[in-house]
């Protein structure tokens, strides 16, 4: 006899990367909930978390070959769903322009296409030279902090930033000075940004004042399939901040993109 069964490997296959100086951590509510229906991947990039910390700068090109190198890895051949906080958002527009065939969604949180200025990656070399005399970061992350969270989060849910204080404390000097050099290197994507094919929601919050809303709007403005979702009372960690309001866009953007295949498939009735 052959039974019916139903069956979600179709489900779309969502992979989440963290800011710095972060952690797979930062989705803790995305992994909680969206996870229920999705199968979800949060990798920690290389100098970050559980993984190793190499020598030298860690390139934009080389954490997103990281990823696919994952991907493979847990044998994941079909397209994904791509999404990237600040850095992990440097991370997935490079992964989706060199690797285009790995992604059919992609969601940019808190991010932005630019490179860094002269003045702000010199700034970077200072920092990453500072963290790696000293042995520690605790500097950085405490003037890291106040620009970091909303201030809806800084007045009401003050105990939602010691956790991400504790996991920024926990990177070492080491992946962060490998990090900000790869940042300070990063390519200028703005020119890219038309090359995108696929459907992409550009999220952002409110309060963010690293990424403001500002930015996001030009970045969805210059994405052929592109829109905006401003997440109310949130900072630069948006999806973290006010999962609530970020889970049910991600849920919304992911159902939009699999009810045109789902329509697709059905068959007529004879
Ligand atoms: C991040 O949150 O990943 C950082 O703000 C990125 C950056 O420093 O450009």
């Amino acid at each position: 006899m052959q039974l019916a069964f139903a069956d979600t490997r179709n489900a779309p296959i969502l992979v989440l990367l963290h800011g710095f100086p972060l952690s797979r951590e930062m989705w803790v509510e995305q992994l909680a909930t969206i996870g229920c229906s999705y199968r979800v991947i949060a990798p920690d990039l290389r100098g970050h978390g559980e993984s190793e910390s190499p020598d030298g700068a860690y390139t934009m090109d080389e954490m997103a070959d990281d990823v696919v190198e994952l991907l493979d890895r847990l044998e994941v051949k079909q397209p994904v769903v791509l999404g990237g906080l600040s850095m992990g958002g440097y991370v997935a527009l490079s992964l989706v322009l060199r690797h285009p065939g790995r992604v059919r969604g992609l969601m940019l949180f808190d991010t932005r296409a630019a490179a860094d200025s002269p003045e702000a990656a010199k700034g970077r070399e200072e920092m990453a030279l500072a963290v790696l005399r000293e042995g520690s970061a605790r500097w950085m992350i405490e003037t890291m902090v106040p620009r970091l969270f909303g201030k809806t989060t800084l007045e009401k849910h003050p105990q939602r930033v010691e956790p991400m204080l504790a996991v920024m404390e926990r990177t070492s000097p080491k992946g962060i000075a490998g990090a900000l050099r790869g940042m300070a290197i990063r390519a200028d994507r703005r020119g890219d940004l038309a090359r995108i094919t696929v459907p992409t929601l550009v999220l952002v919050g409110a309060d963010d004042v690293i990424s403001p809303p500002s930015e996001a709007r030009e970045l969805a403005a210059a994405i052929p399939h592109a829109r905006l979702e401003v997440i109310p009372a949130a900072g630069h960690l948006s999806p973290y901040e006010n999962p609530a309001a970020a889970n049910d866009a991600i849920v919304r953007f992911l159902n939009h993109l699999d009810r045109p295949a789902a329509s697709g498939k059905r068959s007529t009735p004879t």
